[in-house]
């Protein structure tokens, strides 16, 4: 593991090393993230980013429902608003999942970006061209908006490996969009060759981190796809559209099962009479972790959208950081109330009667409901079950492992030890001291009041919900038509 995976270290350029197995150079690197848009620090660059990222919105959202639709359409209006463009609301929707680069952003006027506050939520990547995917270097939030480039299998585990891109569904799926490059630029291999190249990756995919089993799931679909048309057979370009196809199948699953997630969220929210509700969130489960709109945060979101008063108490999870860092800068994005803590303050807040739910993300959903998050989940449930505190799990089922039995069964990352050792390059602990870093804990499922899923709000006793929920799913899902070698599409049509 490298130490560039340090988000309190200055993290080093990306390398620009031409090898296809390097997240390669930066693109952009303006320091845009902490200026107050169309204050002083609204510069070009930064004009530019949003203009490309709102152009992504307009396209992210075709098939969602209900006030997932009312997010789609607020961020549309706010991003015409930014870029002076008078977009009807979502007039503008492309239904599929990914744009080319800028689809149709660049086109626009940048008139009047700076009269207006960008809000809404930004995915954590998008399509340069048909072979380059960028990712917003997540290391480098909040203080930069630096994106870094994946053109392969190897380039997408490496991002994932040093945390580039992180969050248990975005991982996912940017390892099947990986994958599927590989595929295409191994369409003109001969088959055993292709058939190494590809198994290779998958390997090297599905072991770039272990916990997340959405990493696991994304690259499986794939391979189950490469393995119903032959491994060993001589149509490359045929594989490489089936895999393109599924990895576009479950980035367009992931924005409609958010979705869906956040709007069924809603009925588990309390009601405080005469006062805003105060949610409390641990890490990071906004659609930099998630894709699209998040889980834990999408459902706080469209809570915010319905003009719901609320406030967010942020853990700041250390070691990490990823509330400080990115669900911080999610939430003043997207104009909700929060207030950022040391997690060890959640006791005391719970015990003052400040907090009245919990939400947090999953990493995994074993097959009896215990749950892998971030390491503090567990200590979170424990304080919220002894205040009488609904402790809510919200995850897609892309993150549920019917396969694990139990929490017992769920690998958990140790993380390096410089994470705890060291702030923003500082030493902070005597040379030489032990540490144990796991990023992730399992909170038991009997301390879980709810899992909040795209099938709806689901209720101990978890192994048969769980299981019910999946056979809903599948039954909603279109059966995918099964591989045929005509018509076959154009790699990279799904853009
Ligand atoms: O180590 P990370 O940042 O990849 O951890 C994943 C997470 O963001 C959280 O555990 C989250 O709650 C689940 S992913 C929506």
């Amino acid at each position: 593991m490298t130490d560039t995976s340090n988000p309190i270290e200055p993290v080093a350029p990306a390398s620009t090393e031409p090898d296809p197995a390097t997240p390669g150079e930066e693109v952009g690197s303006p320091d845009v993230a902490q200026a107050s848009p169309g204050g002083p620090g609204f510069d070009t660059d930064r004009r530019q980013f949003f203009r490309r990222f709102a152009g992504e919105l307009l396209t992210g959202a075709g098939q969602v429902v209900g006030v997932v639709t009312e997010l789609r359409d607020r961020s549309a209006a706010e991003a015409s608003a930014l870029l002076g463009q008078p977009t009807g609301s979502g007039a503008t929707v492309v239904k599929s999942g990914v744009p080319s680069a800028g689809a149709g952003a660049d086109s626009l006027d940048e008139a009047g970006a700076e009269a207006v506050t960008p809000a809404g939520f930004r995915t954590p990547f998008r399509f340069e061209s048909d072979d380059v995917l960028l990712l917003i270097d997540q290391r480098r939030l909040p203080d930069q908006l630096v994106e870094v480039p994946v053109r392969s299998a190897n380039d997408a585990a490496r991002a994932i490996r040093d945390m580039v891109v992180r969050g248990a569904p975005a991982i996912g799926q940017v390892a099947a969009i990986g994958l599927a490059l590989t595929a295409k630029r191994a369409a003109k291999a001969q088959a055993h060759a292709r058939r190494a190249i590809l198994d290779g990756a998958a390997n090297i995919l599905r072991t770039s981190r272990p916990t997340a089993v959405n990493l696991g799931w994304a690259v499986d679909r794939l391979m189950a796809r490469y393995e119903e048309i032959g491994k060993l057979s001589d149509q490359g370009r045929e594989i490489a559209d089936a895999l393109w196809s599924e990895a576009m199948a479950i980035v367009d699953e992931a924005t409609d099962d958010h979705g869906r997630l956040a709007e069924a969220g809603q009925s588990i929210l309390p009601a405080p009479e005469g006062r805003p509700l105060r949610v409390l969130t641990h890490c990071n489960t906004g659609p930099l972790a998630c894709g699209q709109f998040g889980t834990a945060l999408g459902i706080v979101q469209a809570a915010h959208a319905r003009e719901r008063p609320l406030h967010v108490w942020v853990d700041e999870t250390r070691p990490y950081l990823q509330g400080a860092r990115l669900t911080a800068w999610e939430l003043r994005q997207a104009g909700v109330e929060h207030t950022l803590i040391p997690d060890m303050a959640a006791g005391p807040l719970m015990a003052q009667g400040q907090v009245d739910v919990v939400i947090v993300g999953a990493d995994r959903v074993a097959a009896n409901g215990d749950t892998a998050n971030k390491l503090g989940t567990f200590t979170l449930a424990v304080l919220a079950q002894r205040h009488g505190i609904p402790f809510v799990v919200a995850a897609p089922l892309s993150s549920v492992d019917l396969s694990t039995a139990d929490g017992a069964a769920i690998p958990i990352e140790d993380r390096p030890a410089i994470e705890v050792t060291e702030l923003r390059g500082v030493r902070i602990a005597p040379e030489g001291t032990n540490v144990r870093n796991p990023a992730f804990d399992v909170t038991p499922a009997g301390l879980i009041t709810a899992i909040v899923t795209e099938e709806g709000v689901l209720r101990a006793p978890y192994d048969r919900s769980l299981q019910d929920a999946m056979t809903r799913r599948n039954g909603r899902r279109e059966p995918r038509r099964p591989y045929a070698l005509e018509p076959a599409k154009p790699v990279g049509a799904a853009f």
